[in-house]
């Protein structure tokens, strides 16, 4: 709906990104300067940096805070760019211009980790690491409402973000429903809040979280849709992909994703 041209580059400060490598001693290290001199290193687009594509905000996933940029990918990706010895730059774009590979594609960034869900057609578009995160659409609505599932909202406006699986599953499910589209979640979340929208749907992740501090709002239903997210790449950097993969992997063998999961969601993950 609203589309404001967004393009901030965030500087990681090094201390996070030492923060979390610190927390994970005794896991697989690469010696400093090891994987960018090694023979199949991946190429980066910006010399010390690994660059993130990601759509703000997206709590507890990405967003700022005092001028940064935090949250439970940022923190893994920040293990990627350790292991690369460089750190991480994120750049805040559409969703939609992240989902559809135009970014990817255009050299925008090296990776895109939006709590982005692995799809078939995204996966025409670029390629995906191993999935690190388990999601499901839910509607988000006002308690007094009532609007807990689509039956509820005929005849009523359900928000979605554009670009996401949330549209897709809305635009499939929900007849008779009017659909209004936002750019980002912040714009959408908002929208409830005021009542320009009677509810939103978006992964269940962000909601739960929203609504800890929005007291008088509900999840309500939660679509069973299964999802995975999993960190873009351009289609064929298999060096990175590699790189990622391995990163995750390690992350989870030595208690970090653990670590970096209770910090943001306040629970172990359950498997
Ligand atoms: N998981 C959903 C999808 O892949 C929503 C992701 C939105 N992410 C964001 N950073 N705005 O479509």
């Amino acid at each position: 709906m609203l589309r404001r041209s967004k393009l901030k580059v965030f500087a990681l400060l090094p201390a996070l990104t030492l923060a979390v490598a610190a927390a994970g001693c005794g896991s697989e290290t690469t010696p400093a300067g090891g994987q960018t001199g090694g023979a199949d290193a991946p190429a980066l687009i910006k010399s010390g940096k690994l660059v993130t594509c990601t759509g703000l905000p997206y709590e507890p996933f990405q967003f700022e805070k005092d001028g940064k940029v935090i949250g439970f990918d940022v923190e893994l990706v920040d293990l990627v760019a350790k292991k690369l010895n460089v750190t991480q730059e994120i750049v805040d774009t559409p969703f939609d211009g992240i989902q559809s590979g135009v970014d990817l594609d255009s050299g925008k960034c090296d990776l895109a980790a939006a709590g982005m869900t692995i799809t078939d057609t995204r996966k025409q578009n670029f390629d995906f690491s191993d999935p690190y995160f388990e999601a499901t659409q839910a509607l988000v609505a006002k308690k007094s409402a009532g609007v807990t599932d689509f039956d509820k909202l005929k005849g009523k406006k359900l928000g979605v973000q554009n670009g996401t699986t949330g549209m897709e599953y809305a635009a499939k499910n929900a007849p008779g429903v009017e659909l209004v589209t936002f750019e980002d979640l912040g714009l959408l979340l908002t929208a409830v809040e005021t009542g320009t929208v009677d509810a939103a749907i978006n992964d269940n992740g962000v909601l739960f979280d929203w609504i800890k501090k929005k007291p008088d709002f509900e999840v309500g239903k939660e679509f069973d849709t299964g999802e995975q997210y999993g960190i873009g790449v351009k289609k064929g950097n298999a060096a990175l992909l590699k790189v990622i993969n391995e990163t995750l992997a390690a992350a989870k063998s030595s208690g970090d994703y653990d670590k970096i999961y209770e910090k943001w969601f306040g629970k172990k993950p359950t498997k």
